[in-house]
């Protein structure tokens, strides 16, 4: 195989196109074997202590690009108003969406966004997220939704609007690592489909519906909100082993475990991980997570002894969102609030590139002209 093409199909592990490379980017690298991730230029645990979610948001746009080159003050300023903006769309989202999950909300809150400027797009992509996902959440408490305050940076912001309440230097500080660690991850699914998207030149808006469609599926996004499932399904520690054995048996995937990439720990765990525990100095909930991990990770070496299956980001994703309160049925969503950075910043690169994605496929079909068939 080489860079960008197979030739041989049986080389590209039956169509999951491991290994491929799809573009050249600078937004960032995942190293798989050494559990390192790096983010325009920063190791991850380094970018999360010099960066808030604007300044991380700044910074992709920059590597990306963007001109004239955003500083995080810019982002703050443009993102507090994209938030007052996108309130206005509330009332028209929650007709829309009468009966729908938070995640398709989200989704169907992106699509009513207008496409219209450049900048101006991305902008109002970014700054709508945790205006939506936060009156979706109040509307399935039966409450009303709140109105955004530019003047209060984006993580805190989100916090305020979900609860009615003002969050604390901790929450901010532990949802900003979060918002952080997730803006950028290479060419993972979510991705891809927004680079494909943007390369047809449909733009961002549409680049990011498709991208968090792609983002919601279990086996990428979707998972934080099972890894919650389980862990009350465990219920006890006497629980534990019997439980992973007979879900393992009837060959069920242990949600918060295993990565394409990553054959080792994902290095985003163990920033959650210290994240949740900083937040709530490691509570009886985080500390029965991580017995749940430890025999989960034996369970999985035993009865999968020739995959090299480790924990994921999702798993302590779920731990840290729920420990902010965050309600279960929002996970995914606020992944796609962070996420949707990097698709942006992805979005401004193709863009540049400014070529068609477009693989082949190879026929195995019927010929017309074959008489032996
Ligand atoms: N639990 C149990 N078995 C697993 C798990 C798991 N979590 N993950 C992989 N396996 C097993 C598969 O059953 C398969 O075993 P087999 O060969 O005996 O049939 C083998 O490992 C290889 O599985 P693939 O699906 O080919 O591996 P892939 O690289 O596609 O898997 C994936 C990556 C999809 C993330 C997978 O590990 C998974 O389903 N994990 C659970 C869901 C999850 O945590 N998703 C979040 C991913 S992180 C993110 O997207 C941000």
């Amino acid at each position: 195989m080489s860079n960008g093409h197979f030739s041989d199909v049986s080389k590209a592990s039956a169509f999951g196109l491991d290994n491929v490379v799809a573009a050249e980017t600078p937004l960032s690298h995942v190293d798989g074997e050494a559990g390192r991730l790096i983010i325009a230029g920063h190791d991850v645990e380094d970018l999360v202590a010099a960066y808030d979610f604007e300044g991380a948001v700044a910074l992709l746009w920059r590597v990306a690009g963007l001109e004239p080159a955003p500083s995080g003050d810019d982002v703050r300023r443009d993102l507090g108003r994209a938030r007052m903006e996108a309130f206005r769309l509330v009332p028209a989202l929650l007709a829309a969406t009468r009966g729908l999950s938070v995640t398709e909300g989200l989704r169907t809150g992106f699509s009513l966004l207008s496409d219209e400027g450049d900048l101006a797009a991305h902008i109002r992509t970014v700054g709508s997220a945790p205006v939506f996902i936060a009156a979706l959440c109040r509307r399935d408490e039966g409450k009303d939704a709140i109105a955004p305050d530019a003047e209060v940076g984006h993580a805190a912001d989100f916090i305020r609007m979900l609860r009615g309440a003002p969050a604390s230097e901790a929450e901010v500080r532990a949802l900003n690592a979060y918002l952080v660690t997730v803006t950028d991850h290479g060419m993972n699914a979510s991705t891809f489909t927004a680079r494909v998207i943007a390369s047809t030149r449909a733009g961002m808006i549409s680049a990011v519906v498709g991208a968090f469609c792609a983002l919601k599926g279990p086996l990428h996004g979707g998972a934080p909100g099972h890894v919650l499932d389980m862990l009350d399904d465990i219920g006890t520690r006497e629980n534990i082993d019997a439980w992973l054995v007979r879900e393992i048996a009837k060959g069920e995937r242990l949600m918060g475990f295993g990565h394409r990439v990553y054959k080792v720990r994902d290095p985003r765990a163990d920033v959650f991980n210290k994240a949740v525990m900083l937040l709530t100095n490691g509570n009886e909930r985080v500390r029965f997570a991580r017995d749940v991990e430890t025999a989960a990770l034996a369970a999985l070496k035993a009865a999968k002894p020739n995959q090299r299956l480790d924990t994921n980001m999702e798993y302590y994703t779920a731990v840290l969102l729920e420990a902010l309160g965050i309600p279960r049925v929002a996970v995914t969503a606020v992944f796609g609030m962070s996420r949707v950075a990097g698709w942006s910043a992805h979005v401004i690169e193709q863009e540049r590139v400014g070529r068609l994605i477009r693989p082949q496929s190879r026929y195995v079909g019927r010929w017309p002209d074959d008489k032996a068939a």
